[in-house]
C-alpha cells in the first residue's frame, strides 16, 4: 500500500540527514578524517534514494503544478523552469560538493576536508529548509490528492528492485 503522505516521508528523512550534519560538523571541525568519512557515506547511503524520491517522485508532479499555475496567470513558470529546476540545480551542487569532499579525504588534506565538509553542511541544511518551508508548504496546499496519490505510487516503484 502506498504511503498516504509523500511529504511527510521526505521530511522525516531531513530531519535524519540534519542530525548526520551536526555529526560531520563536529568531526570537521576537530579535524577526524575518519569519523567524517564514515558520517558522510552515511548521508550519501541515505540521501542518494531521497533524491531519486524527489526527482523521479515529486519533481514532476510538482512541476506541472507549477506550469499550470503560471499558465493560468498568463506567464511563463518563473525563475525559468521554476521551483523545481532550482531544487534539481542544488541536488548537481550537492553531488558536486560530495565528489570533491571525497577526493580531499583520499588525499588526507584536512584542511580542505574541513572546507568542503562545511561548504556541504551549509548547502544541505539550506536545501532542506527550503524544500520543507516553501517547496513542500506549496506541495501540501496546492496538489490534489490524487496527485499526492501520483507521488505516492511513484515512490512505491522506486523502492521495487
Ligand atoms: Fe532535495
Ligand atoms: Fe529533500
Amino acid at each position: 500500500m502506498p504511503s498516504s503522505n509523500p511529504l511527510g516521508e521526505l521530511s522525516c528523512e531531513h530531519r535524519y540527514v540534519l542530525d548526520r550534519l551536526r555529526a560531520l560538523e563536529a568531526s570537521a571541525a576537530s579535524l577526524d578524517l575518519g569519523s567524517v568519512r564514515e558520517i558522510l557515506s552515511e548521508i550519501q547511503a541515505y540521501s542518494a534514494p531521497h533524491f531519486r524520491k524527489e526527482e523521479e517522485g515529486l519533481f514532476p508532479v510538482l512541476g506541472r503544478y507549477f506550469e499550470k499555475a503560471a499558465t493560468s496567470m498568463g506567464g511563463p513558470v518563473r525563475p525559468p523552469g521554476g521551483p523545481v529546476q532550482v531544487m534539481m540545480a542544488e541536488h548537481k551542487s550537492i553531488r558536486m560538493i560530495v565528489e570533491l569532499l571525497e577526493k580531499a579525504l583520499n588525499r588526507g588534506e584536512a584542511a580542505e576536508v574541513r572546507g568542503k565538509a562545511q561548504h556541504l553542511i551549509d548547502l544541505l541544511r539550506s536545501h532542506i529548509y527550503r524544500e520543507d518551508h516553501v517547496l513542500f508548504k506549496a506541495a501540501s496546499a496546492n496538489l490534489t490528492s490524487e496527485e499526492v496519490e501520483e507521488v505516492a505510487a511513484r515512490f512505491q516503484r522506486l523502492k521495487k528492485p
